[in-house]
């Protein structure tokens, strides 16, 4: 099996992560490089992770002759324009959600993409790797459930992580096009269709910094899509029992629900406090094995010279369209049209 040499940008909350699948348990992948503007956090994941070439330029690392490929894990404003470097130096691309923070970003990066037929690109929506959610997909797909009416989606990370939500906010590109975008993601996946138009509601009900940033702490939107199916998402980061994802999806014949309660695992507690299951603690254990996929599934498509049938460039500039526009509709108090 021909060993794929990546590089990676973004030592932060999700980075780390990433560099340490890619490191450890991704088979055939090795991690050649690492990149982040911190240098001391460079040096301390090469040394844990035993990574030969460290930057804290991007663009010098794109130049390593020795790098296939480039996985992308910085803020979201950066994706768009480092696409670009990485693929005018050669580089197969992975790129984090979202694809950008507004959709002329998005559009350019389409084009950088067009320009490199070569190239692979491949875009983190690491839900569609999570055996549930695949699950789900190929019961629709066989028509299990019939027509597809109405999907809900309810992203929540955990009070337990508020610190680094916060510090991450000013950067995120806000709730809809930093949460939401997952949920987006699903309905269009799971309705098979795209976004018509949008209502976003929500509000400011504990953290004063998102109205300095025009943003809600809680926020929901409904959503309709051109087959005229339904969606609702929610999104908040006070959870009080960990991370809560879920999803319902139903149908004229039949509806499909993946919760988080009592996923984590099989164990069923008995204390002073009742009877219960425990949550994920976070983002990071929930998804660890769709994070794994979807990197084993990239690097695979680097190796075998194929482009990843879906989780294209086209898929990341829709949902941050309908993101974008839930943020104007929020904003505005109005239902909008996407186009
Ligand atoms: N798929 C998911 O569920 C998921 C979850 C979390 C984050 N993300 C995405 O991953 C990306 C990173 O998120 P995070 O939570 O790890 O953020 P973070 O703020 O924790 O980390 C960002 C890192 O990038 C580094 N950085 C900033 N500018 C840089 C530059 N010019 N060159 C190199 N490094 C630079 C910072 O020093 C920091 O270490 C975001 O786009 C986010 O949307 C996706």
């Amino acid at each position: 099996m021909k060993t794929v040499k990546v590089g990676s940008v973004g030592l932060g909350r999700l980075g780390y992560e990433h560099a340490k699948n890619l490191a450890t348990q991704v088979p055939g992948c090795e991690l050649a490089a690492i990149c982040d503007v911190d240098a001391n956090r460079v040096k301390e994941v090469a040394a844990e992770l035993g990574v030969p070439n460290t930057y804290t330029d991007f663009e010098e690392m794109c130049k390593n002759p020795e790098l296939d490929a480039i996985v992308i894990v910085s803020p979201s404003f950066l994706h768009c324009q480092q696409i670009e470097i990485a693929m005018n130096h050669g580089k197969h691309v992975f790129c984090e959600k979202p694809l950008g923070t507004d959709v002329a970003q998005c559009k350019a990066a389409e084009k950088v993409i067009e320009a490199h037929p070569d190239l692979i690109f491949q875009l983190g929506f690491m839900r569609r790797f999570d055996k549930s959610y695949a699950e789900a997909k190929r019961k629709i797909d066989n028509g299990d459930i019939g027509k597809v009416v109405l999907v809900r989606s309810y992203t929540q990370d955990p009070r337990s992580t508020i610190e680094s939500t916060l510090k991450f906010a000013p950067h995120s590109g806000g709730q809809y096009l930093d949460m939401c975008v997952h949920d987006i993601d699903l309905i269009r996946w799971f309705t098979g269709s795209d976004v018509k138009n949008v209502w976003a509601i929500g509000g400011v009900f504990e953290f004063d910094l998102y109205k300095e940033l025009n943003d809600a702490d809680n926020a929901a939107a409904t959503i309709q899509m051109e087959n005229g199916a339904m969606g609702f998402m929610f999104t908040n980061r006070t959870h009080a029992a960990g991370s809560n994802v879920e999803t319902e999806i139903i149908g004229t014949h039949g509806t499909l629900r993946i919760a988080n309660v009592g996923a984590k695992n099989l164990l069923n507690i008995v204390d002073e406090h009742g009877s219960r299951e425990e949550y994920y603690p976070d983002f990071m254990s929930r998804w660890h094995e769709a994070f794994v996929a979807e990197m084993v599934a990239f690097t695979g498509h680097v190796r075998d010279n194929t482009k990843p049938a879906d989780l294209t460039v086209y898929d990341g500039t829709a949902v941050s369209e309908a993101a974008y526009r839930c943020k104007e509709s929020f904003e505005t108090g109005k239902m909008l049209p996407i186009r």
